[in-house]
């Protein structure tokens, strides 16, 4: 069998036009979203990733406020950066790019943005709902990015089994959540998990969250199985794979994500919607 190869470019510029048709709707009512988008530090990595966000907002029509702050910044300068835009009413959103500095208490941070702007969906009582099967307020955005991808691909979830190969609190846990709200059996591994490849092979979804280069071989996937790869890393010759060895699995799946090119792109898309969600719930 030769898998469909989930098009996460696609499906995620189609969010962004339907986000971008609705800001222009929102507009006509005066309801201007906004995300705040600070990043401290001189992490390369991270600075691609928020200057991605910024160009994702200006394409929809989300306004952005940039705060690009010293590696030196202390923990309570940037505590008090935040308590302004929590009482800012232009600011609607406010995302703190992790990873924070080593001096800085990243709990701390994330506990201190008022959770009602709180677009990537980190602070515990939004984690919370979540937890409790409430999702119409934010969604934690690359698992939402994973179902969505799922469900334009019309995949059923309901009574299939999910294996989520990683149990992080920004991916691993808050998909199984989600998997397990739409009706999938859902079973999260992780490093201590005996018999990985056994549960694997009983996946009639896959999502590889682990953060190794193509951890999980064709001999650990069932036949037909959806294959979701959340990795991104690099190899020697320095190309970019994924956690799953898309080559070896291709034939083997009905459906697989790319990397890059397949969940990636949608966490973007994810956080936008999660920033016009927030003007309206603001307004
Ligand atoms: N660092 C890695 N992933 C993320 C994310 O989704 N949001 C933020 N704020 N930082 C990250």
């Amino acid at each position: 069998m030769s898998a469909i190869i989930i098009d996460g470019k696609k499906i995620s510029q189609d969010i962004k036009d339907e986000l971008k048709k609705e800001v222009e709707e929102l507009n006509q009512k005066n309801i201007f979203p906004g995300l705040a988008v600070v990043l401290v530090g001189n992490d390369p990595a991270s600075k691609v990733y928020v200057n991605n966000k910024k160009k994702a907002c200006e394409y929809i029509g989300i306004k952005s406020f940039s705060y690009e702050l010293p590696e030196e910044t202390t923990e309570e300068e940037l505590l008090n950066l935040i308590d302004v835009l929590n009482k800012t009413k232009e600011v609607n959103g406010i995302l703190v790019q992790l990873p924070l500095p080593k001096h800085i208490d990243e709990n701390k941070v994330l506990l201190s943005i008022d959770p009602i702007k709180d677009v990537d969906c980190f602070h515990p009582y939004n984690v919370g709902l979540v937890s409790i099967g409430k999702t119409d307020g934010f969604l934690p955005c690359t698992p939402a990015g994973i179902v969505e991808l799922i469900k334009r691909t019309n995949i059923e979830i309901e009574g299939k089994n999910c294996v989520v190969v990683g149990r992080s609190n920004i991916v691993g846990k808050p998909v199984s959540q989600l998997l397990l709200g739409n009706n999938g059996t859902v079973t999260t591994c992780h490093s201590r998990t005996k018999n990985l490849s056994k549960v694997c092979q009983e996946a009639d979804i896959l999502v590889a969250a682990i953060g190794k280069a193509q951890f999980i071989k064709e001999d650990m996937v069932k036949e037909g199985s959806v294959l979701i790869d959340v990795g991104v890393n690099r190899l020697e010759d320095g190309k970019l794979c994924g956690d799953i060895d898309f080559e070896g699995c291709k034939d083997k799946a009905s459906a697989i994500t790319p990397v890059p090119g397949g969940v990636g792109p949608m966490t973007i898309a994810m956080l936008m919607k999660n920033c016009v969600k927030a003007a309206v719930m603001q307004n």
